[in-house]
């Protein structure tokens, strides 16, 4: 392994940013939807999870669409991680339908599947067609999406992640056609959140904040803006990453004391927000790629793995990223002048994982029931996932991934340089 140094600056002076044509974000906001709805026609289709579907506030807001005058059909049946099989059923039970609009009403996978069902309800076929990027060529049914958990940022992403059992693996659908018409986001859907989901949402937040903040500043050329979605962080992704270190620095701890506090819930919203809009062009990285075969052996929480990986993932690029570490020390408030860039960085990522312990994040891989005997396996299926390891600002390779595994599971935080 060696601690070659990518591309980290951002030469061209370049922003990019891709998000819904209007964003309405407030405490109150989803009262809002039925107009929202009404904007694009009177026939909609509302997707959720079995735990919303049985909530008072989904229903208080079927009652306002109809209220309304909207015709609204509900499936209720997504599933955590989003099986593929989800997407068949809704083919099967809404196939002949027509809908002017599609709300997403819950968490990540509730989102995702909102997106990818614009396109198969608009124009049939099977998810499988669309794995990749920007395989997806054409408008779906516009989309709502309504986020319930302040986490994933999948209400202003282009992507969804789908489980195809019979690959064995989670597989992106990304594409523009994907990004929703509108986000509602309205932090009083997540005051009834239970801890277990706002630790995991959380410690998914503040790690795409972070890989996006320390991903690779790409310098793409025209024809790798027009052909490729992550093209790197840059100015305006470095923006929101700013910003939302700035909210998660105090709103964990204020969620945590207590779940009721509506203004930490709208601050912890808030930085869930900005981290997808940063991830939504400049991508995750080495966590997520490593995330995904450790959840799929141990069935954990995306968020609390990734969250879990974090230490390790960020003490290895650490020699590559020392500005960047540095930098979100400062923005974190844990530096100060005179001190050693070394010394900021490490400062910087030791408060990354105060806030991962602060949200209720374990922070090694024992706890999520990851054994040695996994190691090969997951270094090999994280090394496929190629859009993510693209973004690592350090290269990833078999030994690198197998050391930060080995440093996880012993929960070893020592500044190794692997
Ligand atoms: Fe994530």
């Amino acid at each position: 392994m060696s601690a070659e140094v990518t591309t980290t600056v951002n030469e061209l002076d370049l922003g990019l940013v891709r998000q819904p044509s209007t964003v309405l974000f407030g405490p109150g906001q989803r009262r809002q939807l039925p107009a929202a709805v009404a904007a694009f026609g009177d026939r909609a289709l509302l997707c959720t999870d079995e735990r919303m579907a049985g909530d008072g506030l989904f229903r208080d807001l079927v009652e306002a669409l109809t209220g309304r005058g909207i015709d609204v059909e509900v499936y209720a049946k997504v599933e955590p991680d989003l099986p593929r099989e989800n997407l068949l059923d809704v083919v099967e039970a809404h196939g002949g339908s027509t809908f002017d609009v599609i709300v997403g009403v819950g968490g990540g996978s509730v989102l995702d599947f909102a997106k990818v069902a614009s396109q198969l309800l608009a124009h049939g076929g099977d998810v499988r067609d669309l794995y990749g990027e920007n395989i997806v060529e054409r408008a779906g049914i516009p989309i709502i999406t309504v986020p319930t958990t302040g986490g994933t940022g999948a209400e202003v992403t282009c992507i969804s992640v789908v489980y195809d059992a019979d690959r064995g693996m989670k597989i992106g659908v990304a594409s523009p056609y994907l990004e929703p018409a509108m986000a509602i986001v309205d932090p009083e859907l997540t005051l009834t959140c239970p801890p277990g989901l706002t630790a995991a949402t959380g410690a998914d937040a503040l790690t795409h904040l972070v890989e996006a903040f320390t991903g690779r500043a790409k310098n793409p050329g025209a024809e790798q803006i027009e052909a490729h979605l992550y093209v790197g962080k840059n100015l305006l992704t470095d923006l929101y990453c700013r910003h939302g270190l700035t909210m998660v620095n105090t709103a964990f701890a204020r969620v945590v004391a207590d779940p009721g506090d509506l203004r930490a819930r709208t601050d912890k919203m808030m930085a869930a927000f900005c981290a997808g809009m940063a991830i939504n062009t400049a991508g995750t990285a080495g966590a997520h790629a490593i995330q995904s075969p450790i959840g799929a052996l141990t069935h954990t929480a995306h968020g609390l793995g990734v969250g879990a990986l974090l230490p390790y993932v960020m003490r290895y690029n650490l020699p590559t990223r020392l500005e960047e570490f540095a930098e979100i020390g400062r923005v974190l408030g844990v530096t100060a002048q005179g001190e050693s860039v070394e010394a900021r960085a490490q400062a910087g990522i030791r408060r990354v994982e105060e806030l991962l312990e602060t949200i209720g994040c374990p922070l090694n891989l024992k706890a999520l029931g990851l054994e040695p005997d996994g190691f090969e396996y997951v270094a090999d299926q994280a090394l496929l996932a190629t859009r993510l390891t693209a973004n690592n600002p350090r290269e990833l390779d078999k030994d690198a991934v197998l050391s930060i595994l080995e440093h996880g599971y012993h929960d070893d935080r020592s500044w190794w340089q692997a």
